[in-house]
């Protein structure tokens, strides 16, 4: 009997050992649920920074990426938001369209214990711990390369003559916005290069060709650099350029059009080898693989750093500026080639 007993109480301890097990193992073979508002489709960057989450969110690296398109409205990534809040994911990933606004709903994500890790552009918020982390750009820094890059371009082939710029803006409000604006503005008062127009065109190509169409309309005997907030505006600003029978170009001592750009997709340094584009400074749109180990991070309950730059570099086919230097630090200028071109990812 006592032989009985103790083969049954075996077999239990066996049986609730193997459950114990399974659990364990169910346990770590679960996916990690993570919500992705993504902004929408705007720009051709913006498909890598998706393509860049999915690669880096999915079932082989242990994951269930929930993608939210928000279709460049702040409500629907708000609506998003809240559903991943209700639905109880692991962990939210948010590209917030614009820096305000995000104020309450981060707080109910952060009161529900859903740690948000925030990519590509920031947010104003009164108290920075509802976020957990910020993976992105220095948009500030890219403008201000840019420019030092175009003050140093006309200083090599001697260029005396006025610069008027049409400034061709990206969403209002967005931190990609916010940055690159605020260097111009800034530089063009120490330079004394006038800003002769200035218009959102939401980083949407068709909307740059439609607002060069306009600023030419205006002013096109006047302007000779065009600064465009990210390549899409830039492929429509060209467009519009060659439509009105003038030229893209480096040459504005001869009546072309320069123009400035952001963020070097395959279609941009495109341009800027073909030299319609005269510089075109990165905006690295990978911050995917950042995102993922973060979050693996924060599994293990590791502390993660608050904020996060991704390195950038930037472009140009013309071989006067290698250099440039912004607040005493020197940073290159790459020359665009076709292998260059190649060995990128967006
Ligand atoms: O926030 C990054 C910007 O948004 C990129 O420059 C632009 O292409 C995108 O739409």
């Amino acid at each position: 009997m006592i032989a009985i007993m103790l083969a049954l109480c075996t077999g239990l301890a066996f049986c609730a050992c193997g459950a114990k097990e399974k659990e364990v193992v169910e346990k770590e073979t679960a996916l990690t649920t993570v919500g992705f508002s993504q902004i929408g489709a705007e720009s051709d960057w913006r498909l890598a920074s998706t393509s860049s989450m999915q690669a880096s969110f999915n079932a082989t690296m242990g994951y269930r990426l929930v993608y939210d398109d928000g279709q460049q409205k702040q409500e629907n990534q708000l609506k998003a938001m809240r559903e991943f809040i209700d639905s109880e994911v692991d962990y939210i990933v948010l590209d917030p369209i614009t820096e305000l606004g995000w104020d309450a709903t981060l707080m109910e994500a952060k009161e529900a214990g859903i740690p948000v890790i925030l990519v590509d552009r920031q947010v104003s918020v009164e108290d920075d711990s509802v976020y957990t982390a910020w993976v992105g750009s220095d948009f500030l820094l890219e403008g201000q390369r840019a420019c030092a890059w175009l003050e140093a371009y006309l200083s090599s082939i001697s260029y005396e003559g006025e610069v008027n710029i049409a400034h061709i803006q990206g969403t209002t409000g967005s931190s990609a916005q916010i940055g690159r604006s605020d260097a111009l503005e800034e530089a063009a008062e120490q330079m004394g290069w006038n800003i002769v127009a200035q218009e959102d065109a939401d980083f949407v190509q068709a909307k740059g060709r439609e607002v060069m169409e306009s600023m030419l309309e205006e002013c096109g005997d006047l302007i000779n650099v065009v600064y465009c907030e990210n390549d899409s505006e830039a492929l429509g600003a060209i467009e519009a350029i060659e439509n009105y029978g003038k030229t893209p170009g480096s040459n504005i001592a001869e009546g072309e059009i320069m123009v400035i750009s952001f963020d070097a997709t395959e279609d941009g340094l495109r341009q800027t080898l073909a030299g319609k584009i005269a510089l075109d400074t990165e905006c690295n749109p990978n911050y995917g693989t950042v995102a993922e180990k973060l979050i693996s991070s924060l599994k293990k309950g590791e502390i993660v750093p608050h904020e996060y730059y991704m390195e950038e570099s930037q472009f140009s086919g013309l071989s006067e500026v290698n250099t440039i230097t912004v607040d005493g630090k020197t940073y290159d200028v790459t020359m665009v080639t076709d292998a260059i071109i190649a060995g990128r990812n967006y």
